[in-house]
């Protein structure tokens, strides 16, 4: 008896141990758990939070399309609470240069207290402005006049200047001095952006061959003294160019190259596509050399020559790529997170001074602002790790809510199969947006059944065979798809009215429609043609076209 009453003493004091160990733990968990979740969010945070980049500046590009100027400080609030401090302005041939340099600037180029009010508010707004001037290539505003093209490198080709020339350092001695002085005459200017990309002639005519430097002797000799030549005018003022003519170098010879007097400018390393290329060594040659290092993405006009509207998706794939790789970004050896000074998104108005208009700024701010948000989350922290590395993901659960509220949109804006629809939306563009929306529909469904159908025309003429049953049917298709693009087109011209002056709307109008009109119109031309009684000769009817 004793025995048994013993051995449940001992039953229930193992019971007993057992539910305290149990419950301890339980209660332990309770208490603990949140510590152990927050530790875990906290760390993610300070992970994405490295990202500091304290410059957001949008590029402005006027090259040869003005926007008006009324329109572009309507932005002003938007891009702000987007995290916007800084404008790059590329006036291009709309700057009013006076005196000798007068013929640079287009006739419908701003006027000076038009770019004084406009500079001045975005400065009061607390945008730092940055003008942009091209200094090497890209030049074609210039050289491209009569009055210079002495100065081209090439004398087929406008682009280039030749650097071994003095009467090029007093060109471009002027064209700096005059938007310097203008700049700050009405705003502090810390930056100046001296282009130096893509110069696609360097060292090809006689006088530059006859010195037997390397292209980039050639290059990093003329950058200084550009350099040289903005700091006489402005001492405080920070240099920028563009990278690309540096990425071809090897380390050897990069270590080679006397950069002492380059290591004020500061660089910016460019890549538009939705995958960035960018490369380590660069980075790492350029850290070695400048005193900062900047990175430019595009909003738009990275889509094609010829593109009409960006693809949203490959624009917020690029940002997207950038910034997966400038996260957390060490160099090699290095202990410290490396923080990269600033980001330009460029939005290029056209691939240069002489190609047509690419992508226009209203349609674009959907992009804009994708961008824009995604780039403040960043450097605000967002959860974000190697488990939900993924685009899409990122939009939807950290992005799109914000962007409804932007752009005013009734539902949230998801990513579609190619891109993202936005006319549900009610931003400042938007009726621009959906009529060159309709442009696209109108125009690719013309000219995909004159590619199909109509191909065989031209040459059945020749040989006088054409199906008569269908000759009057054709020409009201011709009639009505004519007619389909005058509306559109002029749709579009009173829309864009709002944001562009005259000149630029003809221009942007009549290159939309102009081969598809002519296209459209000789068509007719044969079909009426056709409509005329003949006698048909007898067969074979083959035609050679050897002669044509
Ligand atoms: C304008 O150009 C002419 C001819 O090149 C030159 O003689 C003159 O000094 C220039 N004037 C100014 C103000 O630069
Ligand atoms: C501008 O170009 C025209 C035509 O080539 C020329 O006659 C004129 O002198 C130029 N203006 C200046 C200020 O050099
Ligand atoms: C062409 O189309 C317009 C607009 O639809 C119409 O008014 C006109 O009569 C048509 N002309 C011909 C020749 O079909
Ligand atoms: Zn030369």
């Amino acid at each position: 008896m004793r025995f048994v009453f013993a051995k449940i003493i001992f039953l229930k004091v193992k019971y007993i141990i057992f539910t305290i160990l149990i419950v301890s733990v339980f209660v332990f968990y309770v208490t603990f758990k949140e510590s152990f979740m927050l530790n875990r969010v906290t760390t993610r945070t300070i992970d994405i939070s490295s990202v500091t980049l304290p410059n957001v500046v949008v590029h402005l590009d006027f090259k040869g399309s003005p926007l008006k100027l009324e329109y572009l400080e309507s932005l002003f609030p938007l891009m702000k609470s987007h995290g916007v401090n800084g404008l790059l302005l590329e006036y291009e041939d709309m700057f009013p240069y006076e005196g000798n340099l007068t013929n640079i600037s287009a006739k419908n180029c701003y006027k000076k207290h038009e770019v004084k009010k406009f500079i001045t508010n975005a400065y009061n707004f607390g945008f730092e402005i940055i003008p942009l001037i091209q200094t090497f290539g890209h030049l074609e505003y210039v050289l491209k006049l009569a009055q210079f093209k002495h100065l081209r490198e090439v004398q087929t080709h406008p682009d280039s200047i030749c650097p071994n020339k003095a009467e090029s350092f007093t060109l471009i001695e002027h064209m700096i001095r005059q938007v310097i002085e203008f700049h700050t005459s009405v705003v502090p200017l810390k930056y100046i952006h001296i282009g130096c990309d893509e110069v696609y002639h360097i060292n090809e005519c006689q006088q530059c061959l006859k010195r037997h430097l390397s292209k980039i002797d050639l290059f990093v000799h003329h950058v200084k003294t550009i350099s040289n030549i903005v700091s006489s005018f402005s001492k405080e003022t920070t240099v920028l160019i563009w990278d690309d003519m540096l990425r071809q170098i090897t380390l050897k010879e990069w270590y080679s190259i006397d950069f002492q007097s380059l290591n004020d400018i500061e660089i910016v390393y460019w890549d538009y596509e939705p995958q960035v290329k960018v490369s380590h060594i660069n980075l790492m040659k350029y850290h070695k050399k400048f005193s900062n290092i900047w990175i430019a993405s595009a909003f738009k006009g990275a889509d094609g020559r010829t593109a009409i509207i960006p693809n949203e998706k490959k624009r917020f794939s690029n940002h997207f790529s950038w910034f997966n790789l400038i996260l957390d970004y060490k160099f090699g050896g290095e202990s410290n997170v490396y923080n990269f000074k600033g980001i330009i998104l460029t939005g290029w108005s056209r691939y240069s001074h002489m190609d047509p208009p690419c992508e226009l700024l209203p349609p674009s701010i959907p992009s804009l602002i994708i961008n824009l948000i995604f780039i403040k989350k960043i450097q605000e922290g967002i959860s974000y790790d190697s488990a939900n590395h993924n685009m899409d993901v990122i939009y939807k659960n950290y992005l799109s809510t914000d962007i409804k509220q932007s752009l005013l949109c009734n539902r949230v804006p998801l990513f579609g199969q190619n891109n993202i629809e936005w006319s549900s939306c009610l931003f400042n563009g938007v009726e621009l947006y959906s009529s060159l929306k309709k442009y696209i529909s109108v125009s690719t469904a013309i000219s995909n059944e004159l590619n199909n159908n109509f191909f065989f025309i031209k040459y059945y003429s020749k040989l006088k065979t054409i199906n008569m049953n269908t000759v009057s049917d054709n020409i009201v298709w011709c009639n009505d798809s004519f007619y389909q693009l005058l509306v559109v087109e002029n749709k579009v011209s009173n829309i864009l009215e709002e944001y562009y002056k005259k000149e630029f709307i003809v221009e942007y109008v009549t290159y939309l429609t102009f081969d598809l009109k002519k296209k459209l119109h000789n068509l007719m031309m044969i079909l009426n043609d056709y409509k005329k009684p003949r006698i048909w000769e007898r067969g074979p009817i083959a035609y050679n076209n050897n002669n044509i």
